[in-house]
């Protein structure tokens, strides 16, 4: 518990992070940082490791221009970049072709081209109540626009898909499965090889939301007979906003969605058939994806296994460290955490404090602790739906490799005390 009163005082007084605009614009942001405690990782990891603001500073003052393979040096210098940060992906993903990596803004940029540009009209997709919006709302628009049938298969009381729920729901209409890896509102990963060989005996396409698995949860698109590979870069992958996009199997035909300049042959009428600038048209995000080799490098480094362990003995040692856990409602499995050391889980726990909304623990958290947690939905209402959470959600603690024992030691005494 000493730990959040120095923090707090470090704050200049009056200074509200949420509500006040102006004492934001004027309180450095040096000052917010050093004395908040950042426990939303699961949103985007921050900080990110020094390696990636080194690395992206260096390589665009360096070879920051338009990547291009016929061009001059520097363009050719940065599509190298480029491309090898495509095999990292690729290796990270256990992906055999790195040009089959096709870079997008997000996992959201990377979910629409895999929904949008491989369904047709009367297509039947099966997915989940544990999914983002980001593949709720594609699937929703088609499916009120009348062109699919969707299937969205409940979740056990342990917050994980049944395969053989899915193998149930298999019309012969069925052409994509898509689900999370692991869910942003319980933490629960889910069992993506079984599911896979069920898709593959099906015939269908499986894809994969993998926005909170990579870089902490190992990937094998062979192995686990994943067809569509989803992935951010500024969360586990720990490289900056504005990165992200789709891994895409063999057996996928996706269909060109942002067509434009590719920097390779300008003379053809149409969007190039071939990988990857079948699905990129427009300069890329040199920035960013220069961010992205380097958080990459850093995550392959480490190993996703040895980053995922250090996040559940974080949450281990949270939840142990609580003593008011009972004025708190647990969703997530929690016991896992305690019980089987976290097994099957990603490092974030979501809960409730009986009789107070979530959006009230999270602001206290902030204004009075300097603790930054996330409350409400997470874009998820169904999953909320599952939990009972629906429509306030849940507030969220979710960690990160560079996050330390001492400020979950805070969290649970900042709770704590909130339970009086
Ligand atoms: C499970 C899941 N899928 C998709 C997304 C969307 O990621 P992005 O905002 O990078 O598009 C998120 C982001 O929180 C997520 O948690």
């Amino acid at each position: 518990m000493a730990g959040h009163v120095p923090l707090l005082r470090r704050l200049p007084s009056g200074v509200n992070v949420r509500n006040a605009g102006d004492a934001e614009a004027s309180v450095p942001s040096d000052t917010i940082r050093a004395a908040m405690i950042y426990l939303d990782h699961a949103a985007t990891t921050f900080p990110k490791p020094e390696e990636v603001y080194r690395d992206m500073d260096a390589f665009v003052r360096r070879a920051g221009a338009n990547p291009g393979r016929g061009g001059h040096r520097l363009a050719q210098e940065a599509e190298r970049m480029i491309d090898e940060t495509r095999l990292l992906v690729a290796r990270l993903a256990g992906a055999t072709r790195p040009e089959r990596v096709v870079f997008g803004l997000n996992a959201s940029d990377g979910l629409n081209m895999a929904i949008k540009g491989t369904l047709r009209t009367g297509d039947h997709v099966v997915t989940s109540v544990l999914e983002h919006n980001s593949i709720n709302r594609p699937l929703e628009r088609l499916e009120r626009d009348g062109t699919i049938a969707v299937t969205r298969l409940g979740a056990g009381p342990d917050h994980r898909l049944d395969p053989d729920d899915v193998a149930r729901a298999f019309r012969p209409t069925t052409r994509l499965v898509a689900l999370t890896h692991a869910s942003n509102v319980t933490g629960t990963i889910q069992p993506v090889a079984e599911i896979g060989r069920r898709v593959r005996e099906h015939g269908a396409l499986f894809l994969v939301d993998a926005a909170q698995s990579a870089g902490v949860v190992p990937l094998d698109m062979e192995r686990d007979a994943i067809d569509l590979l989803a992935f951010t870069g500024h969360k586990g992958l720990y490289g900056p906003t504005g990165t992200g996009g789709l891994l895409v199997g063999e057996r996928a035909d996706v269909r060109p969605w942002r067509e434009g300049g590719t920097g390779g042959d300008a003379s053809r009428p149409l969007q190039p058939e071939e990988f990857p600038h079948r699905l990129e048209g427009g300069t890329p995000n040199v920035f960013g994806i220069a961010g992205l080799r380097a958080g990459l490098r850093w995550v392959l480094e480490r190993g996703p296994e040895a980053i995922l362990a250090h996040e559940r003995r974080l949450l281990r040692g949270f939840l142990a460290a609580l003593k008011r856990a009972d004025a708190f409602a647990w969703y997530g499995a929690d016991r896992a955490l305690l019980d089987r050391g976290g097994e099957g889980r990603v490092g974030l726990v979501a809960f409730n404090a009986r009789g107070t909304p979530p959006q009230a623990i999270a602001a206290a958290l902030d204004e009075r602790f300097g603790i930054a947690v996330r409350p409400g939905l997470h874009c998820a209402p169904h999953a909320h739906r599952h939990l009972e959470t629906f429509p306030h959600g849940a507030v969220r603690i979710s960690v990160g490799a560079l996050t330390r024992p001492e400020e979950l030691e805070a969290a649970a005494a900042a709770l704590d005390q909130l339970a009086g």
